[in-house]
């Protein structure tokens, strides 16, 4: 079920073309900067985009301008922990966990979950609860078990659904932001 929705949505994107997909990106870009969440955010933690991910070079871009601070993580997949490292146009990425682009932990500096005032949360879709299918790995359910900072995902209208069958470690996130606009979970 989770896994037939993962496909059936990512083939749904595929079908939107790049014209579309920018317009809405850019758009959704435009939501996020406007939320009080994204101006009172001092670090904020997000991935690097690829593929039919919004992209999030735009809005890293935005942050350093602001002065905020930006953290991309990396994965281990053996403990299937991920940790977040301060990211700068400085930093050496390398390319491991699925060809992700990933901060070297021996040269980036880590950051404290706790220092984190919102996570951007990469996900395939989402239901109206903020409930999510994501790759699959479930680094960020195991990450936010614990989080306490404002949580908020990028998604298209395509990736929305009504109801998701979350399961007990399924973590949901509290801020949706849309073509359409942002919408509140909590
Ligand atoms: N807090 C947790 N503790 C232990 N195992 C967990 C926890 N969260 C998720 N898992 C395990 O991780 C696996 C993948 O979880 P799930 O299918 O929800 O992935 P996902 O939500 O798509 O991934 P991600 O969170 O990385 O976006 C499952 O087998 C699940 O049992
Ligand atoms: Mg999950």
């Amino acid at each position: 079920m989770k896994k037939e929705l993962r496909l059936q949505t990512l083939a749904m994107l595929d079908q939107i073309g790049a014209e579309e997909f920018n317009r809405y990106a850019a758009l959704i870009h435009e939501h996020v900067l406007q939320l009080s969440e994204w101006k009172q955010a001092k670090t904020i933690a997000l991935t690097m985009s690829r593929g039919k991910e919004i992209p999030t070079m735009p809005l890293i871009e935005k942050a350093w301008e602001e002065g905020k601070t930006v953290c991309i993580p990396t994965c281990f997949p053996k403990t299937k922990e991920m940790v977040f490292y301060e990211y700068t146009p400085e930093t050496k990425m390398t390319s491991s966990y699925f060809g992700l682009l990933e901060p070297d932990p021996l040269e980036s500096k880590a950051v404290h979950k706790e220092a984190i005032d919102l996570i951007i949360v990469p996900g395939v879709c989402f239901d109206q609860h903020g409930y999510r299918i994501g790759y699959g790995g479930g680094y960020y359910d195991r990450y936010l078990a614990d989080y306490h900072g404002t949580t908020l995902a990028l998604c298209l209208s395509v990736q929305q659904v009504d109801d998701l069958t979350a399961e007990p470690h399924d973590i949901p996130v509290s801020i949706m932001v849309s073509e359409k606009g942002a919408f509140y979970q909590k």
